[in-house]
């Protein structure tokens, strides 16, 4: 019997969020002899224990029945928005066995992991929001960032630097518009901090500050590291690929879908720190990433993939900036390495493969 692989998604009026990965997901599973099809929690027929899911046909997604799926992967990209209301009730229930365990937002997972001193030397200074904790983190760093807990891409994200007795204002708003202020007092920054979380706030979420990083590798820039690390068909951990993104000029973030552009890691860590140097950045972050599974894996259960938003600072020390559990594999595409991107949308599928047939021996 064919194995069959459930994709747990959203699915608005305007169709799925991530069509071009889907397609490829569901052709790379077709070619690996599975029958992979996507679906969203409204599509589930609990009574007849069937799905009314999509599958690719041409350039249209076409609606077909399915029975149970064998096993599930949660793409579901959530935020607290009214639209995705349905979703962590349904994810909550365990109507699947699925391939990836739920996570959590980046403030809590920070929170998590600093208490492990092996990974302490990786995570800036990370609080929530508050005027004294700004103040204070402003003794010891020259810059300091505003996030909100569920963000992504970039939006929302505000740094204020201190430079010349002065505050000055960088970020994206949800719609992408770009803010730039500068403001003379510590209580206009927090007034003005203040009112950017009320505007851009999603449902009730939160905000916290982080130290600011100094990734100014290429000057102007922010530059940062992204790696993807996921399970193989052994269910071993590896590092599927790296590279470097490197944002639009006067950006605070280095998101591609900020404007970001992606390099290729190696050559630019060669060409900025030399041999020796970059072999050490490189081989700590593969360090640096295993740790960091293992622990999230101790703490949530098991995952299936990982990206993992890297600084680089201007002296050679790593952070980790984030780590995204539905991770994108784009960065291979910018980087023109086709290979790696087939591997790296092959990889989950063969890893749920892997679980399945491990299930199946037990039984
Ligand atoms: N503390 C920091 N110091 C310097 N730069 C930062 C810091 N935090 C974030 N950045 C820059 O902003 C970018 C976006 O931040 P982050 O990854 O936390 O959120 P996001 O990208 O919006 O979320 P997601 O990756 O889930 O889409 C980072 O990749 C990095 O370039
Ligand atoms: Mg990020």
């Amino acid at each position: 019997m064919r194995i069959r692989i459930g994709v747990l998604t959203y699915r608005g009026e305007s169709g799925f969020v991530e069509p071009g990965f889907f397609r490829r997901l569901v052709q790379e599973g077709r070619e690996m002899g599975i029958e992979v099809f996507l679906f969203s929690p409204q599509d589930v027929r609990f009574s007849e224990r069937r799905i009314n899911g999509f599958v690719p046909e041409g350039n249209k997604w076409r609606r077909r029945q399915f029975t149970w799926p064998d096993i599930v992967i949660d793409r579901y990209r959530y935020y607290p928005l009214p639209k995705h209301r349905a979703y962590l009730p349904f994810r909550k229930q365990n109507w699947f066995r699925y391939a990836n365990n739920r996570f959590s937002n980046k403030f809590v997972v920070h929170q998590i992991l600093i208490q492990d001193p092996e990974l302490q030397r990786w995570l800036p200074e990370t609080l929530p929001y508050d005027r004294k904790t700004l103040a204070s983190m402003f003794t010891d760093h020259r810059q300091v960032y505003l996030k909100p807990t569920n963000g992504s891409g970039g939006r929302s994200i505000l740094r204020v630097e201190k430079k010349a007795g002065r505050y000055l204002l960088h970020g994206r708003t949800k719609q992408q518009a770009k803010s730039c202020e500068k403001l003379a007092t510590l209580r206009e920054v927090c007034e003005r901090l203040e009112h950017w979380m009320k505007n851009e706030k999603n449902g009730n979420e939160q905000f916290f500050l982080q130290q600011g990083l100094q990734l100014s590798l290429i000057p102007n820039r922010t530059v940062d590291a992204r790696l993807l690390v996921q399970k193989d068909g052994t269910g071993k951990w590896c590092l599927t690929g790296m590279g470097i993104r490197v944002g639009p000029t006067q950006s605070s973030t280095s998101n591609l879908h900020g404007g970001g552009k992606a390099l290729p890691a190696i050559s630019f860590l060669i060409e900025r720190f030399g041999h020796e140097e970059a072999e050490r950045i490189v081989l700590e972050c593969k360090e640096l990433a295993i740790k960091t599974v293992t622990r999230i894996e101790e703490h949530f259960g098991q995952m299936m993939e990982f990206g993992f938003d890297l600084g680089i600072d201007v002296h050679g020390k790593i952070w980790i900036i984030e780590i995204n559990p539905k991770p994108g594999r784009e960065i291979f595409k910018q980087m023109r390495e086709y290979e790696r991107y087939a591997m790296a949308i092959r990889r989950p599928l063969e890893y749920a493969l892997y679980l399945v047939n491990k299930s199946n021996l037990t039984d």
